[in-house]
């Protein structure tokens, strides 16, 4: 099977659980529901479930048994993306190719919508949990990567830096917490939930999650609009720090191939075809 194929049935696999899931949410008032579902229903690629799923599929799990872990995964990173774009913080308008939450729901809805979600991964997680230590270890990793550990405190660092001047150590603390230890939970949590690999899919994820905000980063700059379903040229216009602020366009570049070749090094000793190719995809992706 290729690896576009392959995609596309872990995509449509998670697809039919997310639209049976959340048409079983019934959170009061509706608006709560309503917004909540807006965002996770509103497309996106669903790298971090198809990650997760296909990570468990190479360790030899039975990933069918495992999509509350993948519904917690990008409800986790839905709320990420509603808070991302609050006025607040990167006041962005268009997510995933709609009107962003709070440009729908309001400040205050999308505020919630965000804080449900988040919440609602967790209640997943505890409830996964009780399958034993695997899913517990997994459960763990998911909620330390989202926290202040990892993805929050990668969010402040990315408010703390915008409009200043920073480095490379300052970018690389950015990358590695707001977007790579998201990335690298779904593996990590496979390897807990399969027992092994755990040592080679942290490397593999650490250095796909700084090469996917590279591409992120790149992307702002020369995305197409339609393709990308989000404002581009925001991050100049805010001042980010960004590798395109700090390298330059071409070097950004040359990093993220520098980043691909270390994921893909990352799993000389496991044999996990489609991850491999995951790297070539995010690495050449052009939304
Ligand atoms: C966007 O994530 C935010 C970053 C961490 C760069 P994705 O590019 O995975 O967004 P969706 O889920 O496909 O919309
Ligand atoms: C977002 O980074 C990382 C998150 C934790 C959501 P960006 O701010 O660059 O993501 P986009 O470009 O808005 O999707
Ligand atoms: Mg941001
Ligand atoms: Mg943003
Ligand atoms: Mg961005």
């Amino acid at each position: 099977m290729n690896f576009q194929t392959q995609y596309d049935r872990y995509y449509k696999e998670f697809e039919s659980e997310l639209m049976r899931r959340c048409e079983e949410m019934n959170f009061q008032p509706q608006i709560l529901t309503e917004s909540m579902r807006y965002s996770l229903l509103s497309g996106g690629k669903r790298v971090r479930p198809v990650l997760f799923l296909s990570a468990l599929d190479a360790l030899g799990c039975d990933y069918k048994q495992e999509f509350a872990t993948a519904m917690a995964l990008e409800s986790i990173h839905t709320y990420s993306l509603i808070h991302d774009d609050l006025p607040a913080m990167d006041n962005d308008d268009f997510r995933r190719g709609r009107p962003s939450n709070h440009r729908k729901f309001g400040e205050g809805n999308a505020i919630l919508a965000g804080d449900g979600l988040l919440s609602y991964a967790f209640s997943l997680l505890f409830e996964e949990a009780e399958r034993g230590s695997g899913h517990l270890a997994a459960a763990r990793e998911i909620c330390d990567a989202a926290g202040a550990n990892g993805m929050i405190a990668g969010q402040s660092a990315d408010l703390l830096y915008t409009g200043k001047s920073g480095g490379e150590r300052e970018l690389l603390y950015i990358y590695r917490n707001k977007t790579a230890r998201l990335i690298a939970a779904p593996v990590c949590a496979a390897a807990f939930i399969a027992g092994r690999g755990e040592a080679q899919l942290r490397a593999y994820g650490e250095a796909l999650g700084i090469l996917f905000q590279l591409t992120d980063d790149v992307l702002d700059v020369t995305g197409e609009r339609a393709k990308m379903g989000k404002t581009l040229g925001k991050d100049a216009e805010e001042d980010k720090l960004t590798a395109v602020k700090v390298y330059g366009l071409e070097r950004a570049q040359a990093l993220a191939d520098e980043y691909a070749d270390r994921c893909r090094a990352a799993l000389a000793e496991l044999n996990a075809p489609f991850l491999y190719e995951f790297v070539g995809f995010v690495r050449e992706r052009n939304h």
